[in-house]
Order: C-alpha cells, then structure tokens, then sequence
C-alpha cells in the first residue's frame, strides 16, 4: 500500500484537524510532541505521512500530488486559486472576510468611488470590487497587521478576516461589507482522488458524519 500523505496548515487548523481524525482513528503520536523540530511524521500502522506547512503553501502541495490531502482554510483556497478539490467543510476555524474600515469610509463605498484597499488576499479583494461590486479600486498587498493601513492613511479600506472584531474594536475600525464566510476545509488532490478514491472517500465519510453527529 502507497502511503497517503497529508499537508496541514501550522498552527490552530493543524491542531483541530488532528483533534478531530483522532475520533476516526486517524492519529500520529510523534507528531504531539511539541518541542519537535520534525517537519514530517510517520504512521507506519496507517502507512500515513503528516506534514506542517505555512497555510499559503498548502494549496500548492496538494495541487502537485506531494500531498494526496490538505487542511486549510477557505480564504487560502480562494487566494490561492489552485486545481484541486475541496471536498468537505470541517466546520471549525469559522470567520468572515470582511470589507473593514473606519465609519467615515462607507460613504466611499457606497458611492463606488476609487479607493485604496490594503489586504493580504488582492485576488479576494479583487473578485469582490472588480466581478461582484463592479468597482474600480487600486489594491495595495501587505503581509500582515493590515488593520494599521487605515488607520496611518494608507488606505481607506481594508479586506481582512474578522473572528471576534477585538482586533477591529481596539483600532476605531469596523465592519462595512460582509466578502464571504470562512472556515477549514479539506481538500484532495484531482489524481489522488481517482487513484485512491477508497481509502480517501472512507476518510471523507467518516469526517462528515462525526461533524454531523456534532452539530
Ligand atoms: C487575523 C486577521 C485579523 C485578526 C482578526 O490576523 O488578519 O487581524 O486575526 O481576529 P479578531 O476579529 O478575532 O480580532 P492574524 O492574527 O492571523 O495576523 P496578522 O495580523 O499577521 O494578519
């Protein structure tokens, strides 16, 4: 039997992720030990292969075949815009992209006027003006902490995850236009699919009707 191997997200999706395969019997002792400088772990009994990798570069793993299945999340796979399948929604991870900003910027929205938005996710950002509002805006990327473009007068807007809207609250910012919901995801890789559809769909299943039974 091939191994099959997995790519998930670093991080609290990785972590959930295994919370939840345990309750299938899918479980990878070496991989809890968090100390570990370990980048792949091993199941020998399951011949299943685990790897940790930054969010961004799951998507690219699964779609080259180097992992047959990936845990991520939704955002990342609308930015990423790879082929592959996504094939079930963990239902864990849950929050929204949003279109944020100070109060006084809704007006510039609502007039379709020619604003900066700042984001880590242009390819979101830029379905949502150019394909869904039909607004022309120049899209400024940035790495992280994009909350501050705002507020220093980099941008009028920002599109960026909400969770709990601490982050938003503490900074004058709010919510002015819902992009999309998001959560983790699993996704399969499109050869993968074919050629190990048994043991993947049994995975499949069995995640789904633990979230059902949950729910
Ligand atoms: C994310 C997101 C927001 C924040 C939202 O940032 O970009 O800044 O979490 O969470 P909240 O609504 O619960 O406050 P993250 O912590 O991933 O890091 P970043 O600032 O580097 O993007």
């Amino acid at each position: 039997m091939e191994y099959l191997t997995f790519a998930l997200a670093k991080g609290r999706l990785a972590k959930k992720a295994m919370e939840l395969f345990e309750n299938i019997g899918i479980h990878c002792e070496e991989m809890k030990d968090e100390k570990t400088r370990k980048l792949i772990f091993v199941n020998e009994e399951l011949k299943m292969k685990f790897f940790l990798a930054k969010a961004t570069d799951v998507p690219t793993y699964v779609e080259y075949g180097a992992a047959d299945v990936g845990i991520v999340g939704k955002d990342t796979i609308l930015e990423e815009g790879r082929r592959l399948y996504e094939v079930l929604d963990l239902k864990f991870g849950k929050c929204r992209m949003c279109v944020c900003g100070p109060e006084s910027a809704r007006v510039h929205l609502q007039n379709h006027e020619l604003i900066r938005v700042a984001t880590k996710y242009p390819a979101i950002a830029k379905d949502f003006f150019y394909n869904k509002k039909h607004q022309t805006v120049e899209i400024i990327k940035l790495n992280g902490s994009v909350e501050l473009a705002p507020i220093v007068g980099l941008s009028e807007v920002i599109v960026d995850i909400v969770e709990t809207g601490s982050t938003l609250r503490e900074n004058g910012l709010t919510v002015l236009e819902e992009v999309c919901p998001l959560s983790a995801r699993m996704v399969v890789n499109c050869v993968s699919m074919k050629m190990e559809n048994e043991r993947i769909t049994k995975i499949i299943q069995d995640v789904k009707k633990l979230i059902e039974d949950r729910a």
